[in-house]
């Protein structure tokens, strides 16, 4: 679904990212791991299209992408639920998915009930500003706004942080559901390594903007643990 080739990033004369190759499948949930600061986030901005890459490629479903800007890509299937949420505090829950419908391609004007029924707390507090939600709604919030866009490819950076137990098996379920169910390729940038073992099919660790290490998660060793993701 997402194919991402020889891709390099600079920030001004900095290089970010180095030769990424990356195969994020439809139906499956593939984990980018690594420490802070080796390019997590840097990688989904390249991918939406907030961040021009230097040189490479990322196609989607064939197609690519890397010629356009981000709210073309967003049209184009591509969904992100950015590091922190970045939830509108001054807009209500319902006003907050509302912005999420512009990706759609089919230009529906209506916040598909699907995503009350993912997260009911969102349909309990519609009018409530999203600034007052706690910051577990605020991630369900978030995701239900990306999930709004009706994507093909659901990218989340690291949406474990600072999130209760409870929470996170919920969006747990949840990712794995529409893997399966909607077909979606899920992305997800996570350093919370349980997690990752529990829900995702495979995974590519990054370190200083290169690809160290890549497989299924079954076979997601101890040495590369150490090596390139304990603190
Ligand atoms: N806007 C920017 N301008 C210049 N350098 C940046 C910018 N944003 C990030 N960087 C640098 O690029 C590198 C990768 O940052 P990035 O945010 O992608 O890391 P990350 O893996 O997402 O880290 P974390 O786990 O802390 O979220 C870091 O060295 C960071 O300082
Ligand atoms: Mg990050």
């Amino acid at each position: 679904m997402l194919e991402i080739q020889d891709l390099n990033f600079h920030y001004g004369a900095v290089q970010a990212l180095y030769g990424i190759n990356m195969s994020m499948p439809a139906g499956q949930i593939t984990c980018v791991m690594g420490r802070n600061g080796v390019g997590k986030t840097t990688l989904l901005k390249n991918i939406m299209g907030v961040e021009s890459s230097s040189s490479g490629s990322i196609s989607l479903g064939g197609q690519p992408v890397l010629g356009l800007p981000a709210n073309k890509r967003a049209r184009a299937g591509l969904a992100l639920v950015p590091q922190g949420r970045m939830i509108f505090p001054k807009l209500t829950v319902e006003e907050n998915l509302t912005v999420g419908l512009e990706a759609r391609a089919d230009r529906k004007r209506v916040i598909p009930e699907m995503i009350y029924e993912t997260f009911p707390i969102l349909a309990n507090f519609r009018k409530r500003n999203g600034g007052d939600l706690s910051g577990g709604q605020q991630q369900q919030l978030a995701i239900g706004r990306a999930l709004a866009g009706d994507p093909k490819v659901l990218l989340l950076d690291e949406p474990t942080e600072g999130i209760q137990p409870n929470i996170i098996q919920l969006i747990g379920e949840v990712l794995q559901k529409l893997a399966k169910e909607r077909n979606m390729a899920i992305v997800l940038v996570e350093q919370y390594l349980d997690f990752v073992r529990e829900i995702a099919n495979s995974f590519y660790v990054l370190n200083r903007g290169r690809v160290v290490a890549s497989g299924v998660t079954a076979e997601l060793s101890e040495e590369v643990v150490s090596q390139h993701l304990k603190v």
